[in-house]
């Protein structure tokens, strides 16, 4: 199971959205793999958006310092962190669960590995699919009643541009993140009419700590040739991807459904 950290605070607070704007107050999410990378600066953003959200991770303790990082800028953020790995299914249905109902989901929680399909073994494929495909199952399925019932929802899935395009050394990560595609746009059709939408962020080359991760696995020659696939010829940041998902889960978004919006420089371009 996972532990629980609360660092709520109720006073009202004008200075933690720009310009004041808190679009999502009132609104609980839910973002997996939310103590850094991609995942913190969505967390960051929807904080700053008004939404209540709780930070699940493995890192507790990442998750709890950014939390508390949060609710010190703005002590009416209400950012909770719990600790979870998204691969035990029991615990993500739980932590769903026990900390919603939830208005916006986020699955962002992922792993890579760089490894020729040939040298990975099945104990890499279940590893790599049961956080990067059936976690998102797990907390989706834990998720959607409610939203179902309460006639409305955003599911956000951070795929990736390998889940399209495929990906040299990362097969099994492509495949996942392929999975996570065609999961996302079929809830998208079984929930359309219900007030819910679900939607896919595929990132190309982000500068985290996966990233950097991939590249001690695969050397400077595999920087250079993500960047090279892009069309912008650089990383992209973080707070980009999580632009991105904030768009998604506004109000605005409304009727953007089943799509995957490539935040990659161009490296989808025509895919
Ligand atoms: N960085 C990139 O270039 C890139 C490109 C395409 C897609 N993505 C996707 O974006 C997402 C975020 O990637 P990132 O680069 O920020 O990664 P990161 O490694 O920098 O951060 C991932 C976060 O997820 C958490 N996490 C890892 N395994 C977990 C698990 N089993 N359960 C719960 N939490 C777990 C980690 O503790 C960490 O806080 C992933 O789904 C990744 O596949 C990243």
């Amino acid at each position: 199971m996972h532990a629980v950290s609360s660092m709520n605070a109720q006073t009202s607070s004008s200075s933690s959205a720009a310009g004041g704007a808190r679009p999502l107050a009132g609104r609980r999410a839910f973002v997996t793999g939310g103590a850094k990378g991609i995942g913190a600066a969505i967390v960051r953003r929807l904080a700053a958006a008004g939404a209540d959200v709780v930070i699940a991770d493995l890192d507790l303790g990442g998750a709890q310092a950014l939390a508390g990082e949060l609710t010190a800028a703005a002590p009416s953020a209400r950012v909770t962190a719990i600790a979870l790995d998204v691969s035990d299914l029991a615990a993500a249905r739980h932590a769903v669960l026990d900390t919603g109902p939830h208005d916006i989901l986020v699955n962002n929680a992922g792993v890579d590995q760089h490894a020729w399909f040939t040298q990975t073994t099945e104990a890499d494929w279940r590893r790599l699919l049961g956080i990067n495909l059936e976690g998102v199952l797990a907390t989706t399925h834990a998720a959607l009643p409610a939203m179902q019932a309460r006639g409305q929802g955003r599911i956000v899935n951070i795929a990736s541009e390998a889940g399209r395009l495929g990906s040299s050394g990362a097969a099994v990560y492509a495949a996942a993140k392929g999975g996570v595609i065609a999961f996302t746009r079929s809830i998208a059709r079984e929930n359309g009419r219900k007030g819910i939408t679900a939607n896919v962020v595929a990132p190309g080359p982000i500068d985290t700590p996966l990233l950097r991760q991939a590249v001690e696995q695969g050397g400077e020659r595999l920087l250079g040739a993500m960047t090279g696939a892009t069309l912008a010829g650089r990383l992209g940041t973080p707070d980009e991807v999580a632009a991105a998902v904030a768009f998604l889960v506004s109000d605005e978004a409304g009727y953007v459904t089943g799509e995957v919006l490539g935040v990659s420089g161009g490296m989808g371009c025509g895919a």
